[in-house]
């Protein structure tokens, strides 16, 4: 195709996120300052070439002023950023309160919230509320933005209600809806009081994308079982009206990590780590401080493992690098004194003057740091209680490949599909199994982590998040096209 000034046609693409890639912070009244994050979905979307493609979120900052707001909207327009602005009460009712104390918790399995369980207290009605209202208003700058012919391509467990309310201004919007997490077993999905509400309104999308297979099943079931419905090869059908669903696993911008490790800064830190760390094994965990990413329990089996092997206490390190994360949330609270304390216990026990066993940081690090990071690290160790993929696991993987260290990886986490074959898989609940498999990895030989690696490696390399992104767009609008069909038919 060609657009009228001979340039190669390009469909838009509409991605629709809670969250949008870049963070703005107010330098003064009209005045402000973004920066781009990297995240996995970010950089997919840099890479793809053949969607031109805009970004419509949440800032994540409260912008209560119409003249902060029109100076924000016109900052972000540069970055092709669509804002959707949200007021404080409604962030911690739909995002503090129902994404991330409600959907979040359930669908990694750790159940809903005690309080709710009842169903009849007025916050989980209100957050609920304050969930559609919050869909709606993204929708409705979809809609002010949206142009015949584009996709529009919605993410995540914030926006369950979004295909629906965009099915509802125009029934002919090619609608996609990811998830990024698990999609739990129906049985965890039918205790959510509004369990059938939002089934129905993902069924809305004309295709609906997992992880994995075993995530993609889990939402067919629960769409027969929940709501009567036949659930059929391709997806999910509706008196005659097929929903697709399938699997698209992510992957990574594998490319960055490796060039990265080239550069003269990057080969500095990793220089100095080597040096700072020249008498030790360095084992790495990299997490969102989230409770999913299973941190006290990891902290539990390396303690168990010094116990154990007194050869290894004064020649193994855990760097912890713990990102805070929804901080607002009591929850995530709780979790990082809980995880101070563990810290605080080991290193107590098998510290000495000069050593401790943990280094533990609240912190995230910039991109060359963690690329060093993970250049110099002989064991990761990626002990999720759930996780709908876990890129850390792909990003470890990218930067060795020189050193070709071993992966410790929750069967719980969507990459056990994929990176299973090259990493020691392992229940994370498990203390006992997690600590007898630091001491497996820590004692591997030399031949068998460079076959372990390159398997990964490979995986890692080429299954890249920008084919994720082209595959699930071009099956999209397959899928749009195969429905006008099957209805002129
Ligand atoms: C997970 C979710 C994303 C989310 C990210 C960070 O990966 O799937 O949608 O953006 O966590 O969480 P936050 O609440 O800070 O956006």
């Amino acid at each position: 195709f060609e657009s009228p000034d001979g340039e190669p046609f390009k469909q838009r693409l509409l991605v629709v996120a809670n969250r949008l890639p870049v963070s703005a912070i107010r330098r003064g009244e009209e005045s402000w300052s973004l920066e781009i994050s990297a995240g996995g979905l970010v950089s997919a979307l840099l890479g793809v070439k053949e969607f031109e493609a805009r970004w419509i979120g949440w800032a994540g900052v409260n912008v209560p002023d119409e003249a902060g707001q029109k100076a924000l909207t016109k900052a972000l327009a540069e970055k092709r950023c669509i804002p959707v602005f949200l007021d404080e009460e409604l962030v911690h009712q739909y995002y503090n309160g129902y994404c991330n104390n409600i959907l979040w918790p359930l669908f990694h399995y750790l159940g809903l919230p005690q309080e709710d369980r009842l169903a009849t207290t007025r916050s989980f009605q209100s957050q609920f509320a304050a969930y559609k209202k919050a869909n709606q208003m993204f929708a409705s700058v979809v809609n002010e933005h949206y142009e015949e012919g584009d996709v529009v391509w919605c993410h995540d467990y914030h926006l369950m209600f979004l295909p629906q309310c965009l099915k509802e201004y125009d029934s002919k919007m090619k609608v996609g809806w990811f998830l990024h997490t698990p999609f739990p077993s129906s049985e965890i999905h039918r205790t959510l009081p509004s369990r059938s509400e939002l089934l129905r309104a993902v069924l809305a999308a004309d295709l609906v994308g997992f992880h994995t297979y075993d995530y993609a099943r889990h939402f067919v079931s629960a769409c027969t079982r929940i709501l009567g419905l036949e659930g059929t090869p391709e997806g999910v059908e509706d008196h005659g009206r097929l929903t697709r669903v399938a699997a698209f696993p992510i992957g990574i911008d594998s490319d960055r990590f490796i060039r990265a490790l080239e550069l003269p800064q990057v080969q500095e830190h990793i220089r100095e780590l080597k040096e700072r760390f020249s008498e030790r094994k360095v084992m790495l965990g990299v997490d969102r401080l989230d409770m999913i990413k299973g941190i006290p329990q990891k902290l539990l089996a390396f303690e168990k493992f010094l116990e154990e092997n007194a050869y290894w206490r004064d020649k193994v390190v855990l760097l912890q690098i713990a990102v805070p994360t929804r901080t607002d949330v009591a929850e995530y609270q709780k979790l990082t004194s809980q995880v101070h304390e563990i810290v605080g216990r080991i290193n107590g026990r098998f510290g000495s003057l000069s050593a401790v066993p943990i280094h533990h940081l609240d912190r995230s690090l910039d991109f060359h740091a963690l690329c060093a990071l993970y250049a110099v690290t002989d064991v990761a160790l990626v002990t999720s209680l759930r996780d709908g993929m876990n890129l850390v696991s792909y990003e470890f993987v990218a930067c060795q490949d020189s050193k070709k260290g071993v992966l410790i990886l929750s069967e719980f986490a969507g990459a056990a599909q994929s990176l299973g074959a090259g990493a020691l898989l392992v229940n994370p609940w498990n203390i006992t199994e997690v600590a007898s498999s630091i001491g497996q990895a820590l004692n591997m030989r030399a031949d068998e982590r460079e076959k372990r690696h390159d398997h990964n490696f490979y995986h890692v390399t080429t299954h890249t998040a920008q084919e994720w992104a082209e595959t699930f767009v071009s099956e999209l609008n397959d899928t749009v096209v195969e429905a006008q069909q099957r209805i002129r038919e």
